[in-house]
C-alpha cells in the first residue's frame, strides 16, 4: 500500500476542534514558508468549484484556510496547489472532473512542487476513490464532505508525506464553527443553515454523500451574518438542501420562518435569499413571513421535478401534482410580484409521454420565471437506479425538447411583465463583454444590465427596466 488512510481522530467538542485546526493552520504556514523559500515567491493556490451553492460555500472555506496558511489565491490551475471541490449529482459532473484531471497531471509534470487535492461529494463514493487510486496516482490528497473542517490538518499531513493521503468519513454529526472563510464577493454571501438531507428522493445521491440532516444553532447563524454585515455584506443566501425543515432537530426546535424573522432584524442587512425549499414542507407561516418582509427577496425556488403524480410517487417526493399546484398558485395569489423558479427532471424510470404532458401542464399553469431542466442521470446506489424501466435516450430527448420550449416561452412571458417598471437592483459586477455596463440583480432574481460607474458595484440602486431581451433587461440608472 503506498497511500495513507487517516485514522478517525477522537471527537472533540466544537470549540476545541476549532482551536486545534487553527494550530494546524500555523503549522501549514511553516511548510508554505519553506516552499516560498524554494520558489523565491509566494506559493499560489486555486480552488475550483464543480457543484451547487453549498459546494461553492465550502470552496470559500477551503480558500480561507489556504490563505491563512500563506498561499496566494489565484484563478488559474497553473497554481502550486490546486483543489477540485467536486459534485456527483449527475454523471456529467463526474465526467468533467475526470476530463480535467488529465490536464492537471500535465501541469504537475512541469512543476515539481505542485500539489493536487480532491474533495467534495464525488469523493464520498467508494467506486470513485478506487478509480482515482488506480488511474490518477499523481493526486496528493483526497477527503470528503464530512471532514472539510479538518482541511488544515490534512494539508499538514500532505506536506509531511510522499504518499497519497485519503481521509473519507461515512457520516458525522459534528459542526465546527469559526474557521476562516474567504468570500468570492465582498457584498454578498451564502450562509449554511443546515447540512445534509433526510428526504431520499429516489433518484438523488445527495443524502448518501452529504449525510443526515443537521441544523446549525440560530445563535451561530445570526452571529455569522452580523459579522458579515459588519464586513460589508448586504445580501445573504441561507443555504440548505431543504430549508423548510430547518430547526426540527435542534435542542430547542425552531421553524425556518422563525429563523427568517430573526435574520430580518439584523441592522444593515438589506436582502435575504434562501435555497432550496421542498414543496412538501413549505408552510403558510413561511408565506406570511415572506409577504410581510421588507428584506426577503421576491424569489422562491420551488423544485417540481415532475408534474405527474405517478412519477412523483416513484420519486418519493411526497406531494401530488394537485398539492404542488395548489401551493404554487396560493403563493402567486398571496405575493403577486414573486418570481417562482423550479427544477425538473425528464426521463425518470417509467416516465411516459403522458407523464411529460402532466409536467408541461404544471409549467403552463404556474408559469415559472425560470426553470432548470435536467435529463435524468442514473446514480448507483439510489433506488431509482435499480428500477427496471429506464427510458430510452431518444424518448427522453423528445420529452426534454418539448418541455424546454414551453419552459422558455412561459419564462419569457413572465420576465417581459416587468417592462417599464423602476426597481431596485444590487450591482454585482462590471459586465464582462462591455465595460461600460454594470450587471445588477433584482429582488426577484432577474438580471439587468445598465450604464454606470464601477464604484456602484456592491450598492443597491434604482433601475428603469427599458428593454426586455428574453431572460434579462437592458435598463437605465434612475
Ligand atoms: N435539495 C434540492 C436539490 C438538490 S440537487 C431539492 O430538493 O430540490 C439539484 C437538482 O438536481 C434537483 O432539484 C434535481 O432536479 C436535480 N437532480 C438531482 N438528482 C438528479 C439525477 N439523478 N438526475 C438528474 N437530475 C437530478
Ligand atoms: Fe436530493 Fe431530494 Fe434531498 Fe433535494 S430533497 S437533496 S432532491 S434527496
Ligand atoms: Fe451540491 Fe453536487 Fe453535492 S449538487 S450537494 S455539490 S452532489
Amino acid at each position: 500500500m503506498n497511500e495513507i488512510k487517516m485514522q478517525l481522530t477522537e471527537k472533540l467538542d466544537g470549540a476545541k476542534e476549532t482551536e486545534r485546526q487553527h494550530m494546524y493552520m500555523e503549522k501549514a504556514k511553516g511548510y508554505v514558508e519553506t516552499l516560498a523559500g524554494k520558489l523565491n515567491r509566494t506559493p499560489t493556490c486555486c480552488v475550483t468549484t464543480f457543484g451547487c451553492q453549498m459546494n461553492a460555500r465550502d470552496s470559500e472555506k477551503l480558500a480561507g484556510i489556504l490563505e491563512k496558511a500563506g498561499y496566494r489565491l489565484i484563478d488559474d490551475e497553473d497554481a502550486d496547489f490546486v483543489i477540485y471541490n467536486t459534485c456527483t449529482v449527475r454523471d456529467n459532473a463526474n465526467q468533467r472532473v475526470y476530463g480535467r484531471l488529465g490536464f492537471l497531471n500535465s501541469l504537475k509534470k512541469k512543476n515539481p512542487h505542485k500539489k493536487v487535492a480532491l474533495c467534495g461529494c464525488m469523493m464520498q463514493e467508494p467506486s470513485v476513490i478506487d478509480k482515482i487510486r488506480h488511474s490518477y496516482r499523481f493526486v496528493d490528497l483526497i477527503f470528503g464532505t464530512h471532514n472539510i473542517y479538518k482541511f488544515a490538518e490534512l494539508l499538514v499531513a500532505m506536506f509531511e508525506s510522499k504518499e497519497m493521503i485519503i481521509d473519507i468519513w461515512e457520516d458525522t454529526d459534528q459542526i465546527v464553527e469559526d474557521l476562516p472563510i474567504e468570500r468570492k464577493y465582498p457584498f454578498k454571501s451564502g450562509i449554511n443553515i443546515m447540512f445534509g438531507c433526510n428526504n431520499f428522493c429516489s433518484y438523488c445521491i445527495v443524502p448518501y454523500v452529504r449525510g443526515r440532516e443537521r441544523s446549525r444553532n440560530p445563535q451561530d447563524i445570526i452571529r455569522e451574518i452580523e459579522e458579515l454585515v459588519a464586513d460589508g455584506v448586504v445580501e445573504v443566501m441561507l443555504l440548505g438542501q431543504n430549508v423548510n425543515s430547518y430547526g426540527k432537530n435542534l435542542d430547542e426546535p425552531m421553524t425556518f420562518a422563525q429563523l427568517l424573522q430573526e435574520v430580518e432584524k439584523i441592522e444593515g442587512l438589506e436582502r435575504i435569499r434562501f435555497m432550496t425549499s421542498h414543496p412538501k414542507d413549505l408552510s403558510d407561516e413561511l408565506i406570511q413571513v415572506m409577504k410581510d418582509s421588507k428584506k426577503i427577496c421576491r424569489h422562491l425556488h420551488l423544485p417540481l421535478q415532475s408534474g405527474s403524480t405517478r412519477i412523483l410517487e416513484r420519486m418519493n417526493r411526497r406531494y401530488t401534482k394537485q398539492q404542488y399546484l395548489d401551493l404554487a398558485l396560493k403563493i402567486r395569489k398571496e405575493i403577486p410580484d414573486i418570481a417562482i423558479t423550479t427544477d425538473i427532471i425528464v426521463g425518470f424510470p417509467g416516465e411516459t409521454k403522458e407523464d411529460v404532458d402532466e409536467t408541461i401542464d404544471v409549467v403552463q399553469k404556474v408559469k415559472y420565471d425560470n426553470a432548470f431542466t435536467f435529463i435524468y442521470s442514473k446514480r448507483t446506489g439510489t433506488p431509482a437506479a435499480a428500477m427496471e424501466d429506464q427510458v430510452p435516450e431518444e424518448v427522453v430527448k423528445e420529452g426534454f425538447d418539448r418541455l424546454l420550449k414551453v419552459v422558455q416561452d412561459t419564462a419569457r412571458e413572465r420576465v417581459s411583465l416587468l417592462k417599464g417598471q423602476t426597481l431596485k437592483a444590487l450591482v454585482e459586477e462590471v459586465n464582462e463583454q462591455d465595460e461600460e455596463l454594470l450587471t445588477g440583480r433584482l429582488s426577484n432574481n432577474t438580471i439587468v444590465h445598465f450604464k454606470g460607474d464601477k464604484e456602484l458595484v456592491g450598492k443597491i440602486v434604482s433601475v428603469y427596466l427599458k428593454e426586455c431581451h428574453g431572460f434579462y433587461y437592458i435598463g437605465e440608472l434612475v
